[in-house]
């Protein structure tokens, strides 16, 4: 279990994350919702040790994060591929690097990996030669290869279309199913009806809400701020969408 308590985080003055409390339990995925600026992206950064926090404590499994970060995985918004080296050199590098696996046994790790993940095809090819959505895949692939136990994703559907973010969204859940715990940033609230999850919803640096997606989706009118916002956005994308041409 992932279990931050009042972790709080400070830039310039400005609290980002205002004593967060948060319960990840191994086999489940935490959404954490929320507009531009509100802290979802600090406070992944924080979890795969990029930032440090001013205050609070961290835990996986009961002992300080800071001794597990090997467990963390990431998979960013931007991908962070390395774009010289091909697709499965993508993989192999950091498990030769940084996990020290020999060059063979990296090999095979990576292939059994790009079949199950349907890139097998594309091993040998530079990174610009893949789409968007095969990009993400191999930069999922990439992390789950260094064999974490969270796996954290930063807006995994920011640049992909409805059925790509369908099919990221059966992806996650199955690595829910298959005992990874999972946290996802999105201001996507298509995730929210595709992911069996716990909602949170952030503003200004805190939790404002929380649901699980089963109760939210049940009876959205109980709770009104995921309510609202899911609503906003909806009514934003649709207004964008019927903009007539002037
Ligand atoms: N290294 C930094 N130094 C100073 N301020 C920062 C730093 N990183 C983030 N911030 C500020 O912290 C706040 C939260 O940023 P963050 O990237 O976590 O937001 P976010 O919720 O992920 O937004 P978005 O949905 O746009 O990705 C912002 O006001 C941002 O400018
Ligand atoms: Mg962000």
């Amino acid at each position: 279990m992932l279990t931050l308590q009042k972790v709080t985080k400070v830039f310039n003055d400005t609290i980002v994350l205002n004593e967060i409390n948060l319960e990840v339990k191994k086999g489940s995925i935490a959404l954490l919702l929320g507009s531009s600026g509100v802290g979802k992206s600090t406070l992944l950064r924080i979890l795969c040790g990029l930032e440090t926090i001013d205050s609070g404590t961290i835990l996986l499994d009961e002992a300080p994060l800071a001794k597990k970060l090997h467990s963390i995985g990431m998979v960013f918004q931007q991908f962070n591929l390395f774009s010289h080296l091909t697709v499965i050199q993508n993989i192999t590098f950091p498990l030769e690097k940084v996990l020290g696996y020999s060059h063979k046994t990296a090999q095979l790790l990576a292939l059994e990996l790009l079949h199950k993940y349907d890139l097998a095809d594309k091993a040998t090819l530079c990174i610009k030669r893949l789409s968007g959505g095969q990009k993400q895949r191999l930069a999922l692939i990439r992390t789950l290869a260094l064999k974490p136990t969270v796996v954290c994703f930063d807006e995994p559907t920011s640049a992909l279309d409805p059925i790509l973010t369908t099919q990221v969204a059966e992806t996650i859940a199955q690595l829910a199913h298959d005992q990874f715990t999972i946290v996802v940033t999105t201001h996507d609230t298509m995730l929210v009806e595709k992911l069996p999850c716990t909602i949170y919803l952030m503003k200004k640096g805190s939790i404002l809400e929380s649901a699980s997606s089963y109760e939210y989706l049940k009876n959205p009118e109980r709770f009104t701020h995921i309510n609202n916002f899911i609503k906003g956005h909806q009514i934003e994308i649709e207004k964008n969408h019927f903009k007539p041409d002037l």
